[in-house]
């Protein structure tokens, strides 16, 4: 089994590189499926969800050339199979993105129930109901899903609730469709734009992505023979933002989207760090005890869900009580006994959680229990006196490259031990 060992408290220095957003390169792999032929993806996350979704494509018939450890050379000529590899695909949330994807390219596809984080109820009923407005019947029996459809044809959708995955979804059945598909109350997440960029180079006509109504007028079909290179993950930069608040430290992010990051610059500069945008790159430093604030995740361009767990360690050593309501997912606070245990005063009830701000942490064994709840105790383990070990660490490499390296160079003393 291997840990982190974080010894604390370190304020984080120095610069680090934002590598591609996993959301985005998770669907934009089975997006290649839409291609008859090859394309080139760059600044491809070297995580765990990569790997995966890379072994299901060449379980379907995909020839995958890495050209280094950030891009791939993809060939999707011949797709031979509709049936997606079960255990695989109920290794991770963005499998489901492969429905949409072979809905398109073969009119069939079987796939496992989606797994990823337990946030809570995930349910994927948008998704069905867009991909049965374009024509297709979707049956859900003994953990698979399987969806057909003889011809997909353009349709109006509305969702009912902003969903990141079902929007994503809806376009991916819509590319090839016939005729023109419109998606109204869609997400409006960088990655949506970015998965629509990546199709729109391959020849897709999607309109109005970043926005909530999406356009996509049916093509005949994706031509490839391009590269594409996937947008700077706007979690993991806001990962490292708090880092610097929560350590009182000075970082500076490389290859980052500054636009993206405004709702959680805000509330930065609300607990009192300093920020410096510099459009593609941003300064992050802090010279006193954060302030308390109240937070209300929210889509974009709200304060994201994914950096709730992080924001959560600045808060409880705030100076004063915070408040944070969870407004996307029921189970988002498991992060908060992991913090108690290391002497912050967290009370979570339901969606929402009451953080007492303590002066210090200090170091203790905590579980990682989700992604971004992993992440959220690294920054914890450099905030805190001690030694501070960190287990379950394949939730943190499902979407973090290289964590420990990239903390260690801000000058964290951060070690992974196999027990
Ligand atoms: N929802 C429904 N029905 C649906 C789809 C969603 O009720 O058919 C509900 C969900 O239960 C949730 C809300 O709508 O309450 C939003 O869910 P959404 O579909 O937007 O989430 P997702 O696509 O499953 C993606 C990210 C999550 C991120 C959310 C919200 C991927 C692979 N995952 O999930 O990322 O929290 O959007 O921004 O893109 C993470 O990276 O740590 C992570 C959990």
């Amino acid at each position: 089994m291997e840990k982190l060992v974080v010894k604390g408290p370190t304020p984080l220095k120095g610069e680090v590189t934002i590598s591609g957003a996993k959301n985005a390169a998770v669907a934009i792999l089975p997006a290649t499926l839409l291609i008859d032929g090859v394309c080139t993806i760059e600044n491809l996350p070297n995580i765990s969800d990569i790997k995966i979704s890379c072994e299901i494509l060449e379980k379907l018939g995909a020839k995958i050339t890495w050209n280094n450890k950030n891009s791939i050379t993809i060939d999707t000529t011949n797709i031979n199979t509709t049936k997606a590899p079960l255990d695989l695909t109920s290794k991770f949330r963005a499998s489901y993105y492969l429905i949409g994807a072979m809905l398109s390219r073969k009119g069939e596809i079987e796939v496992g129930m989606p797994g990823g984080c337990k946030l809570g109820a995930r349910p994927i009923d948008q998704h069905i109901k867009g991909f049965e407005r374009l024509g297709a019947t979707v049956t859900v029996e003994k953990g698979t899903i399987s969806a057909k459809a003889k011809k997909l044809t353009g349709n109006s959708i509305y969702m009912d609730i902003v969903s990141v995955g079902a929007t994503i979804n809806v376009m991916l059945s819509a590319v090839l469709a016939k005729g023109t598909t419109t998606i109204d109350n869609a997400a409006k997440e960088p990655h949506i734009v970015d998965v629509a960029n990546f199709l729109n180079t391959m020849g897709a006509d999607i309109r109005g992505a970043g926005t909530d109504m999406i356009k996509i007028n049916g093509v005949e079909k994706l031509s490839g023979n391009a590269t594409y290179s996937v947008v700077p993950d706007q979690i993991e930069a806001g990962t490292f933002m708090l880092a610097a608040v929560a350590t009182k430290g000075d970082i500076t992010l490389k290859n980052c989207i500054t636009k993206h990051l405004e709702s959680i610059t805000a509330k930065i500069i609300e607990v009192g760090g300093k920020v410096e945008d510099h459009g593609d790159s941003i300064r992050v430093w802090c010279n006193q005890r954060p302030q308390k604030a109240n937070i209300k995740t929210l889509p974009y361009p709200g304060f994201p869900t994914d950096l709730q767990p992080q924001m959560g360690v600045v808060l409880s050593i705030a100076d004063g009580a915070s408040i944070i309501n969870e407004s996307i997912w029921e189970s988002r606070f498991q992060y908060t006994d992991e913090l108690n245990k290391m002497g912050a005063k967290i009370t979570a009830q339901g969606k929402t959680a009451f953080f007492e701000g303590v002066k210090k942490l200090s170091g203790a064994p905590v579980y990682s229990t989700d992604l971004r709840a992993g992440a959220a105790l690294v920054i914890a383990g450099t905030v805190a006196n001690g030694s501070t070990e960190i287990y379950n660490l394949e939730h943190i490499d499902r979407g973090y490259e290289n964590i420990e390296e990239k903390f260690r160079k801000l000058g964290a003393k951060i070690e992974r031990v196999t027990e």
